[in-house]
């Protein structure tokens, strides 16, 4: 090596050495809701550490899915449409048949279902702790090691933050008249009477938590029991979770089976439940008869469906 050589030999040592050196460390989350946001989005959570749960929760759909229903580990198919979990702060109950009753009641169970990430708890709490990454993490927030209370209310402690507001609707209630189309407001209109949507999609989430029978429930082809399944109360049979309508535009396919591709089949099946399911048992009695909404209505209707995106999807 000649002395310029031995001198570019020595410089680029350095640099590797000071690369390293100086090498940003991750930026350790400082709050439960950043936490929360990792462990989210890490495959840590899942048995073959393949998917997490933005998997099916999509940031880019609100949070959803866009497959009717969504692969779990090993490519296994749940039988429920994955729900947007945006605006979840204000809910009394969780999953299409409110099973859970809190939000950190809720967050643990995608992880032990075998359909889903496949792990139980205790072997998920095992890994967390095993990770230095993780343990620092949950020490400098929680003040203690990973466990039950601290993994729910970390990834309870996000889904809260994904709270969503700003859409042209808001806008227009805040008194912008312009922030509506005036197709959507003739189909705000609708919404709030003919259509009859707003007596189950009210508050301002579009849903009273309340659990109802729409029609989607046959006890042959469609048996998905839903409420029924948890209070085992005949009445509940087809009953589900009404869900709210905020960022509905992205968050297709629609119902608990995802069997609705787009807002127009789901505004169709409204207007004519019949020519859908010939033989729903319990079906709500407001949607008895039909609709008789005209094609100017369907299209208005679904107008101001669209005017519920928040700024993020739009
Ligand atoms: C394999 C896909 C999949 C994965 C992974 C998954 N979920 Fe879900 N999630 C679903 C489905 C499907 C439902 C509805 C199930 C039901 O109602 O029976 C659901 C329901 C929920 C709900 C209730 C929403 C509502 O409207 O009631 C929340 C909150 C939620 N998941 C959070 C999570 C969290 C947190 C994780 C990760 C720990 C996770 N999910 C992992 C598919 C998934
Ligand atoms: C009797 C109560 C009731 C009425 C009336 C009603 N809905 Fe619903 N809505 C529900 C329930 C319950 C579900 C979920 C049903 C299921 O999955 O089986 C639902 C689901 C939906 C969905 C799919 C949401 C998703 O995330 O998959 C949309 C969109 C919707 N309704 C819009 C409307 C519109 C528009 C109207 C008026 C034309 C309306 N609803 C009238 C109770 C109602």
């Amino acid at each position: 090596m000649t002395r310029l050589h031995q001198f570019i030999f020595l410089i680029s040592i350095l640099i590797v050495v000071a690369a390293t050196a100086f090498q940003p460390a991750e930026m350790a989350p400082q709050t439960s809701e950043d936490l929360g946001r990792l462990l989210f989005e890490d495959p840590i959570l899942s048995s073959d550490q393949s998917i997490s749960c933005a998997s099916c929760h999509i940031p880019a759909f609100a949070f959803s899915d866009t497959s009717a229903v969504s692969l779990g580990v090993g490519g296994q198919k749940g039988s429920r449409n994955t729900p947007a979990v945006t605006n979840m702060s204000a809910r009394s109950a969780f999953f299409w048949d409110g099973r859970a009753g809190t939000l950190e009641q809720q967050v643990v169970q995608p992880i032990e279902n075998p359909v889903e990430m496949n792990l139980p708890l205790p072997i998920a709490l095992e890994r967390l702790r095993g990770s230095a990454r993780y343990k620092g993490f949950f020490q400098a927030i929680y003040g203690r090691q990973p466990d039950s209370l601290t993994l729910a209310d970390a990834l309870a402690s996000f889904i809260r933050t994904l709270e969503t507001g700003n859409t042209p609707f808001d806008r227009w209630m805040r008194g912008n008249d312009t922030a509506m189309s005036a197709a959507a407001v003739r189909g705000r209109q609708i919404f709030m009477t003919t259509g009859k949507c707003f007596d189950c999609h009210f508050s301002p989430d579009f849903t009273g938590d309340e659990f109802r029978n729409i029609g989607l429930f046959d006890g042959k082809t469609l048996n998905d029991p839903g409420r029924f399944a948890i209070t085992k109360d005949s009445s509940d049979l087809g009953k589900f979770k009404v869900p709210g309508l905020r960022n509905i535009a992205v968050t297709g396919p629609y119902m608990h089976d995802g069997s609705f591709r787009t807002l127009r089949e789901v505004i169709d099946y409204y207007d004519q439940p019949d020519k859908f399911v010939t033989h729903s048992l319990n079906r709500d009695t407001l949607l008895a008869k039909p609709l008789g909404l005209t094609e100017q209505n369907k299209q208005d209707l679904e107008a101001f469906l669209l005017a519920l995106t928040d700024k993020r999807w739009e």
